[in-house]
Parts: C-alpha cells; structure tokens; sequence
C-alpha cells in the first residue's frame, strides 16, 4: 500500500517496520498521518508472517508532537464533537503483536504518547522525551498524564509535565521509560535484533505474555496474577510449548509453529 506521511517495509519478512515520514515538520502526527499509522499497524498485525513492529522516526525526531498547525485553529466543540485523538491514535491498543518504539531525536507531546504506547521503547543516545503542551495552554490529550506517571513514577511525571521541560535518553533510561539505550548508529540494529528475536518465539506465548504484562496496569494485583496464570495453563494447550521443551530437554533449537 501507498502512503504519504509513512514509509513501510520488512525486515527478514518476519518484522515490520513502520517509518514516520514528515522530516520538515520533526515528524509531527498530523491526523492523516494517523490514520496511515492505524491502517499500516492493522495490516502487519493482519499479515501472519509478522511477529513483531518496530515504530520508528528519523535522526532527528521520533515525533514533535501532534501537528500544532492543524491544531491552533481548532475549537472545544471541533474537538469534544469529534472526540479529537481517540479513533486513530487507539489502534495502536488493539494491536496484538509486540510494537516496539525505536527513538531517536524528540519524542515531544503526542510523539512521547505514541512512544509510550508502543509495549516498550529502544532510545537512541540523542532521544529526548518531555510532554511540552503547557507551554501551548493544553495539557496531554493522548495518554501521557496517565502512563507517563505509571513508566516514570509520579514526581518526575509532575516535574516533566508540569515544567515542559525535556528528559534526555540516560535520564529517561533511570527514570524506567525506556528499556535500552544505544548509540545512534546502533539504533535500528538494536531494535530489529530485539523484533526478529521476538518473530522466532511462538507466537501465542507472545501475544499472551504482552497481554500480561499489560494486565499489571489495570485492575488488582489478584486479578493480574489470576488473569497470567490462567493463560500460563493455556500455552499448554500449544504444540509449540511441546517444541519449545522438547528442544530444551534435546539440548536442539525450537522451531516454533504457532500452533
Ligand atoms: C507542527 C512542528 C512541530 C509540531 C516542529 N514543527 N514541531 N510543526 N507541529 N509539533 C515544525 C516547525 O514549525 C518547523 O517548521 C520544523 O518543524 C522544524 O522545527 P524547528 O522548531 O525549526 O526545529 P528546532 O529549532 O530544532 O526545534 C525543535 C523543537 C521545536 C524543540 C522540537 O520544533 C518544538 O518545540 N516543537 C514543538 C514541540 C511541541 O510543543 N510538541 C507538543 C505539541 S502538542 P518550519 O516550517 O518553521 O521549518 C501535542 C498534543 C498532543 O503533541 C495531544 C494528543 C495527541
């Protein structure tokens, strides 16, 4: 398919990668780009080659932001009566398949949204991170009050929200938002390793396993760990979780069928 505002492409058909593609704008997530990023995301998530996405921008900036040009103009009833963000941007959540955000440059306002949530973030050593939109009079629209205090714990979600203030890659390594980071010109190498390591485990165990760790940010501890264990009995059910201990016991490598 052909799009504008993205570019899309495999890696050892086993991965897709998704490129954000507004270089003079820092990428910024116009609402066409959007609905490109929804359509490209359901159609790897569709493709039964593909184990994992990696989301992915440019040197200079993962995402600036939402596109505040299209933004300025807009009025409490454009916004509330179209419920602005929502459709588009919570595709992503529907996802089942691993996404990975691999950050390099800004990952401003909705670009840090869209980061967080990807299931995990590789930085490059030059990312930075910050929910600047108190300096345009609004607050986050797509998540980041929310999971940025979940990744990052309260104090540092205040101070970055509240200041608008950018976090660089090392801090937002301590901080617990991001899982790597890695030298610029080892980003990519980084995060395709990590996706095609993720394309070659059987893809029930993955898709439960994100399920999972998704379920630690809802709901009680009790219903998490009830809600694990039984997918936990579930991947019994699988051949692949024959394979994957046979292989072990065989001292061989698995060869993981998704069935
Ligand atoms: C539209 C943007 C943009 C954005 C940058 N550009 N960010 N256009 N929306 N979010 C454009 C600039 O207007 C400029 O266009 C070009 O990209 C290059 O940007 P510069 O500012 O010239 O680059 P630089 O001096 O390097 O500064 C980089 C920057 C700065 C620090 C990232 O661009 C910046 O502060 N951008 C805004 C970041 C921001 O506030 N993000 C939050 C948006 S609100 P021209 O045509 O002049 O070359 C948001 C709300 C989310 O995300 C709500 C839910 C989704």
């Amino acid at each position: 398919m052909a799009y504008e505002f993205i570019t899309t492409r495999t890696e050892g058909e086993k991965v897709g990668v998704i490129t954000l593609n507004r270089p003079k704008q820092l990428n910024a997530l116009s609402p066409a780009l959007m609905v490109e990023l929804g359509q490209a995301l359901k159609a790897f998530d569709a493709d039964e080659a593909i184990g994992c996405i990696v989301i992915t921008g440019n040197e200079k900036a993962f995402a600036a932001g939402a596109d505040i040009g299209a933004m300025a103009t807009y009025t409490f009833a454009d916004v509330y009566r179209d419920d602005y963000i929502t459709r588009d941007w919570e595709t992503i959540g529907g996802i089942r398949k691993p996404v990975i955000a691999a950050v390099s440059g800004f990952a401003l306002g909705g670009g840090c949204e869209l980061a967080m949530m990807c299931d995990f973030i590789i930085a490059a050593d030059n990312a930075k991170f910050g929910q600047p939109e108190i300096k345009l009079g609004i607050i986050p629209g797509a998540g980041g009050t929310q999971r940025l205090p979940r990744a990052v714990g309260k104090a540092k979600a205040m101070d970055l929200v509240l200041t608008g203030r950018m976090m660089d890659a090392k801090e937002a390594e301590a901080a617990g938002l991001v899982s790597r980071v890695v030298p610029l010109d080892k980003l990519m190498d980084e995060a395709l390793a990590a996706a095609l390591m993720i394309s070659g485990y059987g893809r029930m165990a993955v898709m439960a396993a994100k399920e999972c760790v998704n379920k630690a940010f809802e709901g009680t501890l009790a219903d998490g760990v009830m809600f694990e264990r039984r997918l936990f009995h579930a991947l019994f059910a699988t051949a692949d979780q024959k394979e994957g201990m046979d292989a072990f016991v065989n001292k061989r490598p698995a060869a993981f069928k998704n069935q």
